[in-house]
């Protein structure tokens, strides 16, 4: 199934730049907004340092790791999609960070020329992942590293009374829509073969009680989807999503999902 991730500008313009919008406003989202301070603590940029976001999208970490990085930092937000990148441009100037269209499975920087990498959920969408943690590591300097953050869909658990339907609806997203949904747990092996070192793993959790962060809606978007590709019938979407929507407006409404936060070094040779 193809994967607007992949590369919005396959999409139109406009789709395309709506695209580069939403990410832009879900990351505003309290819970977005805290697995980014998760990521952003683990990966601790520091004043001074040179920083590369990968799948840099809206620029939206690329920003916060801009703030952390002054004074005479500097931050290269990479997207292969000019559109999320027209996007990250129209933001207010920071200084030390500029943006640049590029795969990240072939960056045009030079050998060695970063203290650290981050990429948010980038891995996910490209087919081969490991070719993208190689040319990071050519481009992070020895004994410098990389912070990654990937959800896991397979890890998505929901309160509800149909249990057989709430598998088959949240098990067909994690196989069909948008890339890989199992990163999350792939990324340790990713990284150890591609010689990153020094791997560490932090989970940050997703707890959703109430439509405040974006769990219930992507939950409602797994229902929608399903139902347009055939998975489940009209009486089941509406009947699964009427449970929601009740729990949701009784305070019993509980979902929660795995993000996967891995630190990795460039071994010293
Ligand atoms: C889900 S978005 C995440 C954006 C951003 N990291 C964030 O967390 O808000 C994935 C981004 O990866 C970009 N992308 C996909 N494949 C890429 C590649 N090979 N090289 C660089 N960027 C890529 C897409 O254009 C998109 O902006």
């Amino acid at each position: 199934m193809s994967n607007p991730w992949s590369n919005p500008d396959d999409l139109s313009p406009q789709a395309a730049a709506e695209l580069a919008a939403f990410i832009d406003a879900r990351s505003q989202r309290p819970d977005q907004s805290a697995a980014h301070d998760a990521l952003i603590d683990a990966l601790a940029p520091q004043p001074g340092e040179r920083v590369i976001d990968l799948g840099c999208g809206a620029g939206v970490i690329a920003r916060r790791v801009a703030a952390r990085v002054q004074p005479q930092g500097e931050v290269l937000g990479v997207d292969i999609s000019r559109a999320m990148l027209d996007f990250a441009e129209s933001q207010p100037a920071m200084p030390g960070l500029r943006y640049q269209q590029a795969d990240s499975q072939a960056l045009p920087c030079a050998d060695a020329s970063f203290d650290a990498a981050t990429a948010a959920r980038l891995l996910m969408h490209v087919d081969d992942p490991q070719g993208i943690l190689r040319e990071a590591r050519r481009i992070v300097r020895p004994l410098g590293r990389i912070a990654i953050l990937e959800a896991d869909w397979g890890t998505a658990a929901l309160d509800h009374s149909d249990r057989a339907l709430t598998r088959r609806i949240i098990d067909w997203r994690t196989d069909h829509i948008d890339g890989e949904n199992w990163m999350g747990r792939q990324l340790v092996r990713h990284c150890l073969a591609t010689g990153w070192g020094r791997v560490d793993v932090r989970v940050w959790a997703a707890i959703a009680r109430d439509d405040s962060g974006t769990l219930a809606a992507s939950l409602r978007r797994c229902a929608d989807l399903a139902f347009a590709h055939s998975v489940i019938t009209i009486d089941e979407k509406t009947g699964w999503l009427a449970e929601i929507d009740d729990r949701l407006a009784q305070g019993s409404f509980l979902a929660t999902m795995n993000e996967y936060i891995v630190v990795a070094r460039n071994p010293a040779t």
